[in-house]
């Protein structure tokens, strides 16, 4: 599945993120600029620049619902720094990433698997590699990158939206953590 895919009539794409405030979204995109433009490729929007924890894929709208009735997840803020760059060659996306992510995020995913699986979710069989996409169709690329510092409040449910050849999302609820 891809994000060009077209979701099924009455079905929710889904996926639980941390969602970056104005600021950091800002420093992110002047930390990637450059890199971004040496890699050719296409361009993630500022605005749609985010990090997932769990991707849910196609829901009916019972499912949806009953996402949003989720316990609370907990384990409480934390900080990100995002200080590695790189391109995966298969799938040809340029990311952004922790090159250390913290305990707390790995505690975040992993409550968070064990509360949906609790309603019969069931996570992708491919280990978790947090990131942010920055841009598609890109060439292998060497960069160094400024280090993001990103303070992590809460927990976003997200719904994507066919939007052209693009995808607009839309942030359903926030959790505190
Ligand atoms: P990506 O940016 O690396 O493609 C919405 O599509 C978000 O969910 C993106 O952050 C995307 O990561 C992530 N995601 C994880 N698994 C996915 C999948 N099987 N299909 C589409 N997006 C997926």
């Amino acid at each position: 599945m891809n994000e060009e895919t077209e979701t099924p009539p009455g079905s929710h794409r889904v996926f639980f993120a941390l969602w970056p405030d104005d600021a950091t979204r800002s420093a992110i995109s002047r930390a990637t600029r450059s890199a971004v433009q040496a890699c050719a490729g296409r361009p993630i929007a500022k605005d749609r620049l985010h990090l997932t924890v769990a991707f849910l894929g196609d829901l009916t709208t019972t499912g949806l619902a009953l996402l949003r009735s989720l316990p609370p997840i907990g384990g409480g803020p934390f900080e990100l720094t995002l200080d590695a760059l790189g391109v995966w060659p298969e799938s040809r996306v340029l990311w952004l990433a922790p090159g250390n992510p913290p305990e707390a995020l790995g505690n975040l995913e992993a409550s968070l698997w064990d509360a949906l699986a609790e309603r019969g979710f069931r996570a992708e069989d491919r280990i978790y590699r947090p990131h942010v996409t920055l841009a598609r169709r890109a060439r292998a690329i060497e960069a160094a990158v400024e280090p993001v510092l990103w303070s992590v409040q809460d927990l976003a449910l997200v719904e994507s939206f066919p939007d052209g050849r693009n995808v607009h999302y839309e942030v359903l609820e926030r959790r505190p953590l």
